[in-house]
This record gives C-alpha cells, structure tokens and sequence, in this order.
C-alpha cells in the first residue's frame, strides 16, 4: 500500500461550481448574440488557422468548423432547465454556486426594467437556497444589452451611471437573499479581448480605448461597491479578477523586469485601484505564464483541449501574492476544457492540494469555486470546449455527470484529497504518485 498523505480542509470551506448567464441560459439578445449571428462564417472559416495545431484538432474539426458552433442560440437552456441542474449539483455535495444576472435580461430597453425577468432570477436564488447552496451572483459578466453598446458600451462614461442604476435596482432586489455579490467578472479579460486583441465585441483595437474601458470598469467598481454596501452593509462584494503566475525560467534582470511589469499591470493595478472597494477578492485562476527572455515560453507538458498548459501549481503562488491584500479569497473560477474528462480529475486534485499549501502557509482561501458547473458556451470559441464537471448533450440537451464530478463530490464529502491520485510524468502523460 503507497503511503496515504491527507489533505484536510475546514468545515465551512465552500465548495462550488461556477456559470455565466450568456454562457449557459439561452436566448439572449445583447451585444454578443448580435455579434455572434455576423462573426460565426468567419469565425468557422478561422478555425483551422487557429486550432488546426491542436493534437486533438481531428476530434474537434467538425464542431469547430460549422458555423453553429458560434451561435449561442438555446445554449444549455439553463434558463428553464436551472431546478434540473441546481439538484445535480447538489447530488455532487456543491454548497456554493456562482450564476450570473443577464443586464439586458433585466433592462432590455433603456430604463424599462423586465420585473418577470427580475423574479426569475429571484427563483433561482431561492430554488438555491432551497438546496442549501450559497448564491454568489455575478452582476456583469461580459454581455451588453444592445441599447448600452450602440450608445458606445464602457467607452462611453455614461454606461458607469446606467450599470449603477441596474446594479441598485438589483441590489434592493437581492437584499436579505444573497450574501455574496461579484460586479464584474474579470474587468482585464474583457478590456484586452474587446478593446486591446479587437477579438471580441465590439473589436475595436486600440489602446486608448483599451485604457478608457479599463478605467471606466474600474469605477463602475468603485460605484457599485458604494451603492450595494449602502443597500446592505451584510452584503459581501468584490469583482472576479484573472489573475497568472508569472514564473521566471532564469533569474536574468530582463526576465525579473518583464515578471515585474506583468505583475504590476496585469495581476495588481486593478487590485490595488479598488482595493479600499473589495471585501474579498474573488479569484478567477487558469494560467501559469513563463517568462525567459520573453513571455509565454511555457513547457506545455499537459495542455487541455484549448492548448492551454495545465500546472496546477500555480495557484499556490498567485495565492501566496494575493496574502498582501489581507482579505478572504475565494477562487471563484478555475478550471479546464477537457472533453474525454482523462485530466480533469487530477487537475482537480493538484490544484486542490495547492490551494491546501495555501491556506497552510497562512493564506486566507475561504472558497473553491469550479470552472464550470456545465458544459457551455466558450465565447468566441463556441461550443467545442468542455468545461463541465456535467457533460451537456446539445442535441437533445441532456446532462451526463463526468466521472470527475464524482471525484470532486467525494473530495467535498470527505473535506480531504487522499493520495495516492495521478501527477504529470515529464513525458506529459498522468501516472500514479
Ligand atoms: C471566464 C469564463 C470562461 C472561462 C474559460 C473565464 O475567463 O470568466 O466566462 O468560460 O474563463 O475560458
């Protein structure tokens, strides 16, 4: 018998899963359904071009070159299927879940608020409940309503007084019923996709608008935070923000330079900006970025579907760097697309164990949150990539439980990781340890 090493975790560690509004309900009309119906031929068309490398690109080329695959459309039909998915979750033990609230569900006119929309959501807040999981709502997590991105979106300032209005109206809504409330999910994804890259709605590229957005956020944050806490000082608020480990390969003053520059704009500006505004910090965590004379030299030695490499150790040290702030964290997405479910249990597991390192060495981790609960819509990338710890079939739009989910179930029941449990080999591949 390999000797068993136990990794304990408190009682009242919340354990979760996460999902985004526009990525799972179905239905929507906002800035991405629109550009969706313009953007899914070329998008089609692209894809050899920017997957065709992928080694599991013959399993994936079918999906990701029709152009269905980049229309939201029905999504998961979470919106009427929510009661369905609420009780697998808690089949898998989850205590906590994140969802999102869909703006242009709530106000998809200017001012003219949909209260049928407003007490659907508030249905799902208490079918939650009835299932004793902890909501944690997201307010924004990237789609607009129409009337906001033809009025220019977060370029616009007035867009900070109209979000403000929305998040007040939903904030006297959620009193009492939620505790935990994020604003904006991952303000410096968006800002770079949307406005830096142009790879997304509305693909402006251009760095002054890159930096008006961001700036724009970062006040909506600041705004939003005084509104909801004045609603109810109970209510815990934060923004969800991305943030990577930035490794250095060797200890040159070029590679401390560039591990310094990343540091200080990507993973702490936002941060320190708002810090006087977050009452936790919610923690979005999926990359490990390796700098040598250059960024992004990483090994890839186990990538996910995407491509992207899978170092679950990463998370221990952007973790440790977050101690500084001296709030409670909660990871509130991590995760990986992984269709044939072969790695997910370990990523899990490792990533898991990190966050115990963590939280040893003083780190206040009040929360894992799983990227995602299920399968759904990948943005730009459509619906090839499998997040889910539960499988959706979009044909017939059926839920199958992945082997993995029961793993995290088991983790939850047991509040504890046993090993032995698979590592990566330096040839890639997953081998007992
Ligand atoms: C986003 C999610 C997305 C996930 C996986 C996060 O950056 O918040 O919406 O699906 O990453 O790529």
């Amino acid at each position: 018998m390999p000797r068993q090493k136990i990794f304990y975790f408190k009682k009242n560690f919340l354990w979760g899963a996460s999902i985004s509004s526009h990525q799972t309900e179905g239905g929507n009309l906002n800035d991405w359904s629109v550009w969706e119906k313009r953007n899914a031929k070329r998008l089609s068309r692209e894809a050899v071009e920017k997957f065709g490398r992928l080694k599991n690109w013959h399993q994936i080329k079918k999906e990701a070159e029709d152009s269905k695959n980049y229309i939201s459309g029905r999504a998961c039909d979470f919106w009427h299927k929510y009661r369905d998915d609420f009780d697998l979750a808690k089949s898998l033990e989850l205590k906590a879940l994140r969802l999102s609230i869909e703006w242009s569900r709530i106000e998809p006119q200017k001012g003219i608020f949909d209260e049928k929309a407003i007490k659907h959501y508030l249905r799902m807040i208490k079918a939650l409940r009835k299932r004793d999981i902890e909501p944690f709502i997201t307010l924004w997590h990237w789609s607009l309503p129409p009337w906001i991105s033809k009025m220019g979106g977060w370029k616009n300032p007035k867009t900070i007084n109209y979000f403000c209005r929305y998040v007040k109206k939903m904030s006297q809504h959620l009193k009492g019923k939620v505790k935990f409330i994020t604003t904006i999910n991952e303000p410096e994804i968006y800002t770079s996709s949307s406005y830096f890259y142009g790879v997304w709605p509305p693909q402006e590229k251009n760095f002054f608008s890159y930096l008006k957005v961001l700036n724009n956020l970062i006040r909506a944050h600041e705004k939003s935070h005084k509104i909801i806490k004045k609603i109810s000082p109970r209510f815990k608020v934060s923004i969800a923000k991305n943030n990577v480990y930035f490794a250095v390969e060797k200890n040159s003053f070029l590679n401390r330079f560039l591990k310094w520059l990343a540091d200080w704009w990507w993973n702490f500006y936002i941060l320190n900006r708002l810090k006087n505004h977050l009452d936790f910090i919610g923690l979005n965590h999926y990359f490990h970025n390796l700098i040598n004379n250059g960024y992004n030299r990483n090994e890839n030695k186990v990538v996910s579907d995407l491509g992207f490499e899978l170092y679950p150790q990463s998370i221990y040290y952007t973790l440790k760097d977050l101690k500084k702030y001296k709030k409670p964290i909660y990871v509130t997405e991590n995760g990986l697309a992984d269709s044939n479910d072969s790695k997910r249990s370990w990523y899990i597991k490792e990533v898991l164990r990190s966050v115990h390192r963590a939280i040893h060495e003083g780190v206040d981790v009040r929360g894992y949150l799983h990227w995602s609960l299920i399968d759904n819509f990948e943005w730009d990338k459509g619906f090839w990539p499998r997040f889910g710890l539960i499988e959706v079939d979009y044909h017939t739009l059926e839920r199958r439980t992945r082997p993995s989910a029961y793993e995290y179930a088991k983790i939850i029941n047991d509040r504890a990781i046993l090993r032995p449990h698979k590592v990566a080999s330096p040839q890639g591949t997953l081998i007992e340890a």
